[in-house]
């Protein structure tokens, strides 16, 4: 889809990082845009900075009836939308067995539900127009499996299935609403941050008095963090790249094509385990 002036999107989790910098990118090229999060202060700043052209709107993306009020705010004042951009998220970190079940839930209700509630919202008023693009914000996490912040990996997995379900359906039923899924990398936002600072020893493990033992096994994450903060992008980029995904139509899209080697390997280890009727895996099946 051509981004135009005149045009209008919303964009949830807007109030920070990589949905505020899409944001301003939208305004920048003259669309008027809606943004939504639950970071209200965050979220006035950033309607502030982004001027006549940014529309405010607090709301809790996994709340549906919060996100039906947010596309009928929308039309209502606006009449029309061409682009949404499901970008809110969160993360819970730990080892699976201790991650609190809610914790689960919370992550799971935001990313998932987030998205589900926005393509639930909004995709009829796209294919009622005969125009548009949705973009979900899934990331490599979603691709590669990361240690100890499996509800975020999984509920990015979901984002990607969700979202090559919807395009291929729109395919049939509406070809001319797109969809993205947008796998980032590193970006430098306040949530790449905070897992950054894990890599740091003196900012946390130590500090949280974890065993020496677990600390030396550790390390090795610590370092993959360390690599990747050398790797971040400013989210102004990460903007850039969302754009131009959408401009193109490209289903997929990442910020770091260097790092998806780590998919392929995941993938490929996947299906050698599964053998070929030529070559039975070792292992037999339960
Ligand atoms: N930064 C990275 O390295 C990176 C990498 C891959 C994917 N991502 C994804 O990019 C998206 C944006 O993340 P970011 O890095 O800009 O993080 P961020 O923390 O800077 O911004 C996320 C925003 O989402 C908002 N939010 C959280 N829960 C919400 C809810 N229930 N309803 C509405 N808003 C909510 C937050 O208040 C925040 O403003 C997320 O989906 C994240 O998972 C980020």
């Amino acid at each position: 889809m051509k981004l135009e002036a005149g045009q209008v999107a919303v964009v949830t989790g807007a109030a920070n990082g990589i949905g505020a910098a899409v944001a301003a990118a939208l305004v920048a090229r003259g669309l008027r845009v809606v943004i939504v999060d639950i970071d209200t202060d965050a979220l006035e700043a950033t309607a502030d900075e982004l001027g006549e052209n940014a529309l405010a709107v607090p709301a809790d993306v996994a709340d549906l009836a919060q996100v039906r009020a947010l596309a009928d705010r929308t039309l209502s004042e606006f009449g029309r939308v061409d682009l949404v951009v499901n970008n809110a998220g969160m993360g819970a970190g730990g080892p699976s067995w201790e991650i609190d079940p809610a914790a689960w839930d919370r992550v799971w209700a935001v990313n998932v539900g987030g998205v589900v509630n926005g393509v639930h919202a909004f995709t009829p008023h796209l294919i009622a127009a005969g125009r548009g693009h949705i973009v979900n914000t899934a990331s490599l996490a979603g691709l590669t499996v990361g240690l100890f912040g499996a509800p975020y990996a999984a509920s990015k997995a979901a984002i990607i299935s969700i979202s090559e379900s919807l395009r291929g359906e729109l395919a049939l039923i509406a070809p001319e609403v797109g969809v993205t899924a947008v796998c980032p990398g590193p970006v430098d936002t306040q949530m790449f941050r905070g897992l950054a600072e894990l890599a740091d020893p003196d900012a946390a493990g130590e500090s949280d008095g974890m065993p020496p033992e677990v600390m030396a096994k550790l390390a090795p994450m610590r370092e993959a963090i360390a690599e990747m903060a050398k790797e971040s992008l400013p989210p102004a980029r990460a903007a850039e790249i969302i754009l131009a995904a959408v401009e193109s139509g490209k289903l997929y899209e990442t910020t770091h094509p260097g790092m998806a080697q780590a998919a392929r390997d995941r993938t490929d280890m996947i299906l050698e385990s599964f053998g070929t009727p030529d070559r039975p895996t070792r292992t037999a099946a339960p």
